[in-house]
């Protein structure tokens, strides 16, 4: 008998306002061409001037919560996944555990940029292989409109806002790669990155500041890295690419998605692809995808899927899970 993290609920919040890559060509030198051509990405969406990250969360893990047929009181933690957090402090994972009424267990935000929802899945993962929680509500959200250089073309018309969740829950495997749940994880960092990508702002610098991208060098490292990322996981689970079902990928760029599949020798039809309807959303992007991935019929119980994401820090990692 293994202790296994299982998928039992699934959901996500897209804000309403909806901006295609034309309404960009009004105040930039770019046309909807290059953005699709370079990107993939065709619209997002961006949060209302009132609309917060907890809000973005708090909607989400509510459509996760229905999904599994369960409520507040039956989760034991918390774990959120974002870089733009509603204030400094607390947390917006305690703003969240408020706002769905749960007055038992813990709350903490997780912060690894795009590579946030990993990071949060696997330290979910561990509280619950460790006993430490039954139930944990595991969720990526972000408001990335908030911290753009709106004169800025090569990095404003790429990030979305958005938060999605699943319901992670203790349930007893077989300790083989059959068993449903996280079945490995792999997580790595590389500080040495950090002038690639970042925020010229901070609490310590007295700032909110605007995000900076080295795009193209990002690019660089992204194929590369995704596909050790996710290749090390499977192999710790015992199971190599052709096993895989899914690939869901963060939604970065379409040609850095296709690059990692194709690296790993799977063809496209194996991919969960959002990015022309959310652009990059960060640390939502994933779980954002398995929901719509799920919506749309792509993923079913028993599939086994490799989450893979690499963004500020460095930062990257991969989940293998099967759902
Ligand atoms: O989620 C966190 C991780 N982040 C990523 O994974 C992002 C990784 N990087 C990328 O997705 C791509 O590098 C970008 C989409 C950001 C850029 O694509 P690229 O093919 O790497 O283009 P580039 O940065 O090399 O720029 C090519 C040209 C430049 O012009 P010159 O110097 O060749 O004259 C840019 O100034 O494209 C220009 N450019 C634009 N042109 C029209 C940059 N942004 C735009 C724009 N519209 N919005």
């Amino acid at each position: 008998m293994a202790g296994r993290s299982v998928v039992v609920g699934v959901g996500h919040y897209l804000p309403q306002r909806v901006v295609p890559n034309s309404e960009f060509e009004n105040t930039l030198d770019t046309t909807d061409e290059w953005i699709k051509t370079r990107s993939g990405i065709e619209r997002r969406h961006f949060a209302a001037e009132d609309e917060t990250t907890s809000d973005l969360a708090t909607k989400a893990a509510e459509a996760a919560l229905a999904d599994a047929g369960l409520t507040a009181d039956d989760i034991d933690a918390i774990v959120l996944a974002t870089s733009t957090a509603d204030l400094t402090f607390p947390s917006a994972a305690t703003m969240v555990q408020a706002r769905l009424g749960m007055t038992q267990g813990f709350a903490f935000d997780v912060q690894a940029v795009c590579a946030g929802f990993v990071f949060a899945l696997s330290n979910a993962n561990a509280l619950i292989v460790s006993g430490q929680a039954k139930r944990v509500l595991v969720i990526g959200a972000e408001t990335f409109s908030r911290i753009m250089d709106w004169t800025d073309r090569s990095t404003c018309v790429l990030f979305g806002d958005g938060a999605g969740a699943v319901v992670l829950e203790a349930q007893d495997g077989n300790g083989t790669a059959e068993d449903r749940g996280i079945l490995a994880t792999d997580l790595n960092s590389d500080g040495r990155y950090k002038d690639l990508l970042y925020v010229d702002g901070g609490v310590s610098t007295q700032s909110t500041g605007h995000l900076r991208m080295q795009g193209n060098q990002v690019f660089r490292h992204a194929v590369e890295k995704l596909t050790k990322t996710a290749e090390t996981a499977l192999d710790r689970a015992g199971l190599s690419n052709s096993d895989v079902d899914w690939i869901v990928p963060h939604q970065a760029n379409i040609r850095i998605i296709q690059g990692t599949a194709k690296k790993m020798g799977l063809p496209m039809e194996n991919v969960v692809v959002t990015v022309q309807d959310h652009g990059n959303t960060s640390a939502a992007s994933i779980p954002l995808a398995l929901s719509v991935g799920k919506e749309r019929g792509q993923i079913k119980p028993g599939d086994l899927i490799v989450t893979e994401a690499i963004g500020g820090g460095l930062a990257w990692g991969a989940v293998v899970l099967r759902w």
